[in-house]
């Protein structure tokens, strides 16, 4: 910003197991969506590096140019939005079939389409659009759609952050459901204490850093939140 550096992240050192299920918990501003953008190769970081293994074979995403990390993303990569970022103009269908699409030959693309929007529960839905679904039915589709391509990692920024709690509840459940069905890998951001119980792991953020990783633990949880309210000592003789 101007003269003024800020570092979004830094010093971060994370590795990322296959399969795994990773809940990213910070306050606003801490480095969540960077961090989520820098692995899903939305973004790309100023220093370090990033390496992405597929069956054994080393990508360094740091190093790839501009279409090779296109290709990175369209073929490994799904993304789950706050706020669906679903095709106003196209049905639920045509949503998820046109990311299936990417990595599929028309006939089979269909088909995944089909049985995806079956999976999340809205195959009598397929033919609507976004606007004659509610939030949580957008969602579906949304999920539907990034599994769509068959990815290795689905990052999810805060994708309930929109969503009244009891659809929160399912759709979470769904996503446990996916990461066991797709054993695909899924980093979701989230603000909300109660979404990290579901996790494999949780990575707290702050200010860039990573404050903490553990197996969920109310205790480290505790900590982590209580620090964050102390007030720094306000000079009030002016
Ligand atoms: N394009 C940008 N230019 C300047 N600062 C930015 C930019 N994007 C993010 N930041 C800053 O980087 C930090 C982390 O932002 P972000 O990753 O969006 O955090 P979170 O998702 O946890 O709210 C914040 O201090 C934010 O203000
Ligand atoms: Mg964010």
């Amino acid at each position: 910003m101007g003269e003024l550096i800020v570092p979004a992240l830094s010093g971060i050192t994370l590795t990322i197991e296959q399969g795994q299920f990773i809940a990213v918990l910070g306050p606003s501003g801490s480095g969540k969506t960077t961090l989520l953008n820098i692995i899903g190769g939305i973004d790309r970081s100023t220093t370090g590096k990033i390496s992405f293994d597929k069956n054994g074979e080393k990508a360094d995403l740091t190093s790839l140019n501009e279409k090779n990390l296109t290709k990175y993303r369209r073929l490994n990569v799904g993304f789950i939005f706050q706020f669906y970022n679903l095709v106003a103009s196209l049905t639920a269908f045509e949503n998820v079939e046109l990311a299936a699409k990417l990595t599929s030959p028309s006939d089979e693309a269909r088909t995944i389409t089909k049985e995806l929007l079956e999976e999340v529960g809205l195959g009598d839905k397929i033919n609507k659009f976004p606007a004659q679904l509610s939030g949580g039915e957008q969602q579906r589709v949304a999920i539907a759609r990034a599994l769509a391509k068959k990815p290795r990692i689905l990052l999810a920024d805060e994708p309930t952050g929109n969503i009244d709690s009891e659809t929160t509840g399912k759709i979470l459940k769904l996503l446990q459901r996916v990461n066991e069905n797709h054993r695909v890998t899924i980093i979701l951001v989230t603000h909300n204490v109660g979404i990290s119980t579901l996790a494999d792991r949780v990575i707290y953020l702050r200010d860039g850093k990573i404050f903490g990783t553990s197996k969920y633990d109310p205790a480290k949880e505790k900590e982590f939140w209580e620090e964050l309210t102390i007030v720094p000592p306000i000079d009030t003789t002016g």
